[in-house]
Order: structure tokens, then C-alpha cells, then sequence
């Protein structure tokens, strides 16, 4: 059944009709559109505009539809426009002329605007609670590896040592940045815009405040053309979604360079890897390729929304249905790599003496070595100098700096005593840096303290 269909002489071409449609989209949200409506009949008999008695009649219309599509009972019917006109005309056919009331007050414009939010809030919620998983993941990942020496890496050259536990904790504050944007947008988008109808509001005396109160809104839109055509919170929902996106795939590309066989710092789960049809030796890192794969899907509905949106004039056009396709894709993708990348980290083996060893053998306490001359009187441009020499020397006898004798370290410079050893020991390297947010046994603690009480404290 057309929603429209009055002025119309001739039936809308077949081609034009599937065009035009939203059905294969919007059924999704089919709860969310039965909730807004009623909560709209709700207070259209509040306001005396519908009686009690057709309100029930609605409700329990409602109600009993929402629970035949749930339970596949009703299957949804493809052919109709969008799930707006579905579950109206399914309304109409089960209670009689009380469901032709239903719309009193109303467009689809505001009905659709709201079915987005209701549906956005409830997704903000699911894909919040999977950062929070990954977190508490990561956070119990720390804990057991305070002391897990890896190389440090800038350029991906080996810089200076670290911990894993410190190397977590910097995706573990990019994952507690994306919980606090979404919990910004949910607080900027939290505004009911039913009531607005098609552009300019209604003649009937709707009670706007009540139907807001209703759907756990903090109030009514304040604008009824901007309520109609406001997209820009989807926008900034696809742009934290590809923040999210951004992170899991820097996280992702790490993965599978210390999964690689030249790194072997940990070894991924069979459960989470896969082989390849032609060479039996493999065991490929295809999760955290694809993680890192599908983050340009979720840049690409970004876009393409920032350009559906450009250009439109108040107050609604059609264009605007172009805002689901690529959001619920965006979502889809986000909560599978969340729950994905969770059951990847928190069943990955980690190899310890591969770590050290390669933050061993790659000089990364040569600034820690120039700090010992600097501690000796040395100027640190000097002591820069002296150990580069010092360097070039081990590069040639393949060595590492422990591996030098005293001897040979006084033939650089005569400052040098036997707690060279202790001064550039990974532990010390690492445990000497303890101001805040440094890699340091006691600084780390304090952070993973931190986070314990933000785990405890964030629902
Ligand atoms: N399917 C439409 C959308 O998603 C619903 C609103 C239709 N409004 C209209 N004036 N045709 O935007």
C-alpha cells in the first residue's frame, strides 16, 4: 500500500518504484520506528488528540507487529516503499480505521529522523561496550607484562627499550578517546526532533517535551527544518568510527609485522589464523589484515555522506536516505573487527625472549650509554659521538654494547667504569624512565591503577 498514493493517476514505474524504495535498508530499524510510534500515539491521546480507547487499539497493534516480525511470523514485505509505510499499512490491516489515526501529526521526515537516533543511540551503546572488552583486554595484558622488554621503534627503526606493557597502554588511551567521542556525540545528538513534521512543524498542539521525555531524549529539537535535514550526527559518528577503524588498524599492522617470521614477538591463535591452498608451511594473519582491509570502508561511507550532504538545501531531500546504507555498513564493520581483534589479542602468544633479545641487539641503550658520560662530566654531544664510534665498532664485531669488555670501552674514553653494565641493562634502561606515562615499572603501575579505577568507575 502506497502512504501517497491520492493525487497519483497511474501507477509509479517499476523501475522508479525500486529506485525510490528503502525497505532493504531501513527494515533494520523496524522496533525503533514502533517505538517512536508509540510513544507519538502516547501523547497524541495525552493531548486529547487521539482517545484513550484508540490508543490501546494503536499500542496493542504495535506491540503484537513488533512481536510477529521479531519472532518471523510476519515476514517483512519487500515490496513495500520503506518500513514507515510496512508497518502502517500492517497496522491498518490488523485494527480498522483507529490505525489510519496514527499519523496524526506527523511526516515522515521526523518519523525517519527520530528512527535514526533511537537506532544510533542503541549501537553507540553495543560498540561502546566492545571498546570497553578490548580495553580490559589490553589492561590485563599489562599487568602481565610490566616487564616484557621490547625494542621501541621510530622510523620502525629500533630506538629504545620499552615494555609491552607500555607499548599496550598507548592503544589502551586510544580505545579510552574513542569511548569519550561517542559518549560526546550520544550527549549532542540526544535531542527528540518528532513533532517537526515534514519541515514546519504541525497545527495540531503536540506536546513535544512529553514525547521526548518518553523516548529518553533531554528534550525537543529546537529548530523543525533543521530537525528534519540535521545529519551531522551520523557524520560525526562515521568519523569516530573511523577513528576506531584507525586504531585497529595501526594495532592490526603491528600484529602482523611481530607475527611475521622475521620478528616472531608473539605468535597468533590457530583459532584466529588461516593457511594458504598452496604452501603447507603458512599460517597467515588474515583477521588483522582484513581489520587494517576494511578500514576503507568505513573512511568511504564518512565520505560519501560528507558528500550527500553537501549542497542540500533546507530543509529535507530525498537525498538524505543515501545517510543509511554506508552508516549501517560502518557499524556492521566496526562491532565484527571489535569482537575480532578482542578474541585475536587476548589469545596471541607472546614470545618474551624474542622481544629482548631484539631490543638487545639493536642498540637501543645507546642513549642510555651517552647518559652514563653525561653522569661521568661528559657533554652530551661528546658522549654522542664517543658511543657512535663505540657503535660502529660492535656493528663491525657483531656485538651488542653488553658484549664489550671494560678494556675496550676505555680505549673510547677513560670515564668508563664496570657500572657501565648496570647503567644499560634493558631493565635499568626501561625502569630509569618513571615520570608519568614513561615505561618505568613504578610509572606504568600508576597508570595501570589509573585505568583500573576508569574500568571500575565507566559503565
Ligand atoms: N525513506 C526515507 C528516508 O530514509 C523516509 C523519509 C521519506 N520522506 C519523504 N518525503 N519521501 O529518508
Amino acid at each position: 500500500m502506497k502512504l501517497w498514493g491520492g493525487r497519483f493517476t497511474k501507477e509509479t514505474n517499476e523501475m522508479v518504484h525500486h529506485f525510490n524504495a528503502s525497505i532493504s535498508y531501513d527494515s533494520r530499524f523496524y522496533s525503533q520506528d514502533i517505538m517512536g510510534s508509540i510513544a507519538h500515539v502516547t501523547m497524541l491521546a495525552k493531548s486529547g488528540i487521539l482517545t484513550d480507547g484508540e490508543k490501546e487499539l494503536i499500542i496493542d497493534g504495535l506491540k503484537g507487529i513488533e512481536d510477529d516480525i521479531t519472532s518471523g511470523s510476519l515476514p517483512i514485505d519487500m515490496e513495500s516503499e520503506d518500513i514507515h509505510s510496512f508497518i502502517e499499512a500492517e497496522l491498518i490491516n490488523r485494527i480498522g480505521d483507529a490505525g489510519k489515526k496514527l499519523h496524526t501529526g506527523r511526516s515522515r521526515n521526523d518519523q525517519v529522523a527520530l528512527d535514526m537516533k533511537l537506532y544510533i543511540r542503541e549501537e553507540i551503546g553495543n560498540i561502546d561496550f566492545l571498546l570497553k572488552k578490548i580495553i580490559i583486554t589490553l589492561h590485563e595484558l599489562m599487568k602481565a607484562h610490566t616487564q616484557t622488554y621490547l625494542p621501541g621503534f621510530t622510523h620502525l627503526q629500533k630506538a629504545q627499550p620499552v615494555t609491552l606493557a607500555h607499548h599496550l597502554g598507548a592503544y589502551v588511551e586510544m580505545f579510552k578517546r574513542d569511548r569519550s567521542r561517542l559518549s560526546d556525540i550520544y550527549k549532542r545528538m540526544n535531542l527528540c526532533p518528532l513533532g517537526s513534521g515534514a519541515l514546519a512543524g504541525t497545527t495540531y498542539p503536540l506536546d513535544r517535551d512529553y514525547t521526548a521525555e518518553l523516548l529518553g531524549f533531554d528534550g525537543p529539537t529546537l529548530n523543525s527544518m533543521d530537525s528534519v535535514s540535521d545529519r551531522d550526527y551520523l557524520i560525526e559518528l562515521l568519523s569516530a568510527l573511523s577513528t576506531i577503524m584507525i586504531h585497529l588498524s595501526r594495532f592490526s599492522e603491528e600484529i602482523i609485522i611481530w607475527n611475521s617470521n622475521e620478528y616472531q614477538f608473539i605468535e597468533l591463535d590457530d583459532g584466529y589464523s588461516t593457511g594458504s591452498s598452496i604452501m603447507p608451511q603458512k599460517k597467515n594473519p588474515d583477521i588483522a589484515e582484513l581489520v587494517r582491509g576494511k578500514t576503507g570502508r568505513v573512511y568511504g561511507a564518512l565520505i560519501a555522506l560528507l558528500t550527500t550532504m553537501k549542497s542540500l538545501p533546507l530543509a529535507y531531500n530525498k537525498d538524505m536516505q543515501e545517510d543509511k546504507e554506508g552508516t549501517f555498513d560502518a557499524i556492521d564493520t566496526v562491532k565484527t573487527s571489535l569482537s575480532l581483534f578482542d578474541g585475536m589479542v587476548s589469545t596471541l602468544k607472546v614470545n618474551k625472549s624474542k622481544m629482548a633479545y631484539s631490543a638487545k641487539n639493536g642498540f637501543t641503550n645507546a642513549t642510555d650509554a651517552a647518559d652514563y658520560l653525561v653522569q661521568k662530566g661528559i657533554p652530551f654531544r661528546d658522549a654522542h659521538s664517543i658511543i657512535g664510534q663505540i657503535i660502529l665498532y660492535c656493528i663491525d664485531k657483531n656485538i651488542s654494547l653488553e658484549d664489550m669488555k671494560l678494556e675496550e670501552y676505555k680505549e673510547y674514553s677513560p670515564v668508563f667504569e664496570a657500572d657501565i653494565y648496570d647503567a644499560i641493562s634493558l631493565e635499568a634502561c626501561v625502569n630509569k624512565r618513571n615520570t608519568i606515562g614513561a615505561p618505568g615499572l613504578e610509572a606504568i603501575n600508576k597508570v595501570i591503577e589509573i585505568n583500573e579505577a576508569y574500568i571500575n568507575s565507566s559503565k
